[in-house]
């Protein structure tokens, strides 16, 4: 049995504690939160559950084993660190810190520490995700030539981070993925409406080493709410809609052909190829139940999470990256080989293309 205590039960920590709570293997202990009525509504929704408003009740619990992190993500440092130096496998939601910095040295702290360090990028672990990357690597899409990613709705405004701080994670994990290395350039432009200095709408194109190039368009200050993501290759094209309950991901058998001989620019012409559309089967299984179980296994088992803390820091290097470029109003910004983190050769990092 692993003995699980959440800080932060605002929007996301209750789902962290419904999700952990459904584990046959694991027992929601404590819960944590500053706000009474967070902490009298997870009594009422948990009875079995302890609440506490001092994060040094979860931290000092012998009993506790690990320690899921869902505050503002100003303490996502300070809290994983102190379970972490308790001696607490740590589960950090996304974004894992505010800084590069503070993620290098939590990823050394579990390091020293010997604990398991988890980020929750959620849709790594979704059956949409794992289908198309199983997709990609049967070589069916051809080479890969960009992912076009919308992540767009109204609200929920964050007062500590811009919106790419708080929605582009998800998209850069999964496209991390899908590519399966850091990009070597990233832009980033967008405008503040509501409160001042926080970004609202951003734009994020990233440039890989391979020639592969990705957009990323992040808004709190839309209509609709659109979870959409293109995959283009030279085969065939992938649509993810995540909003989408049975049908998330569509595969398009369309492709443009060049011909590969003309004489004269009247025989110049590109065909364009239209074949089926084909709606694979997924699983209907909540992505964050896959991502608390994959903690619990790798508590279990010693094994590395598949969204360890060094993907977490590169998620964040990207991010930074970003940051740098609002201030150099959408100047290109490399990621140097100076950023990359510890075990990351030519580009690739062994731990985004392993399998979960
Ligand atoms: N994985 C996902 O899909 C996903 C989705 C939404 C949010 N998140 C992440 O979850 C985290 C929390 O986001 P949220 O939307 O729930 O924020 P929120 O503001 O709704 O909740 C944060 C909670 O932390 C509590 N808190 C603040 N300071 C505290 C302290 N010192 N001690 C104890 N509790 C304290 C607040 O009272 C609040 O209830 C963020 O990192 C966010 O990015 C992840």
């Amino acid at each position: 049995m692993i003995t699980v205590g959440v800080v932060g039960c605002g929007y996301w920590g209750p789902n962290l504690v419904r999700n952990f709570d459904s584990l046959p293997e694991v027992a929601v202990k404590l819960v944590c939160d500053l706000e009474p009525e967070r902490l009298a509504r997870m009594a009422q929704l948990y009875p079995e559950v302890q609440v506490t408003s001092d994060y040094g009740d979860l931290i000092s619990d012998p009993e506790v084993d690990a320690i899921a992190v869902a505050t503002p993500v100003h303490l996502h440092y300070e809290f994983a660190r102190k379970s972490l130096l308790a001696g607490k496998h740590t589960l950090i939601e996304k974004p894992m810190a505010a800084s590069v910095e503070e993620c290098r040295e939590l990823v050394k702290v579990a390091d020293e520490c010997n604990l398991r360090l988890m980020v929750g990028h959620t849709f790594v672990y979704s059956p949409a995700v794992q289908k198309i990357k199983e997709i990609m690597d049967s070589g069916a899409l051809g080479d890969l030539f960009y992912i076009s990613s919308q992540r767009l709705n109204l609200g929920l405004f964050q007062k500590d981070i811009n919106v790419a701080w708080d929605l582009a994670p998800h998209d850069l994990s999964i496209i991390l993925h899908l590519f399966g290395e850091l990009p070597k350039a990233v832009n980033c432009q967008g405008k503040a409406h509501v409160s001042e200095g926080i970004e609202d709408v951003t734009n994020i194109t990233l440039d890989f080493p391979n020639g592969g190039y990705a957009s990323i368009h992040s808004s709190w200050l839309d209509p609709n709410k659109i979870r959409n993501m293109t995959i283009v290759g030279s085969q065939k094209m992938v649509v993810y809609d995540d909003t989408q309950t049975l049908e998330k991901i569509k595969v398009f058998d369309k492709r443009v052909e060049v011909p590969p001989h003309y004489d004269t620019f009247a025989e110049f012409h590109y065909s364009y190829h239209y074949g089926d559309i084909f709606t694979p089967y997924i699983k209907q299984v909540e992505p964050l139940k896959l991502q608390c179980q994959h903690f619990v296994d790798c508590v279990k088992s010693g094994n590395q999470p598949f969204s360890c803390g060094r993907t977490g820091l590169s998620v964040v290097q990207i991010l930074e990256a970003t940051s740098e470029s609002l201030r150099r109003n959408g100047a290109k910004v490399e990621l140097s080989e100076v950023m990359r983190p510890a075990g990351a050769r030519n580009g690739k990092q062994k731990f985004i293309t392993e399998g979960i």
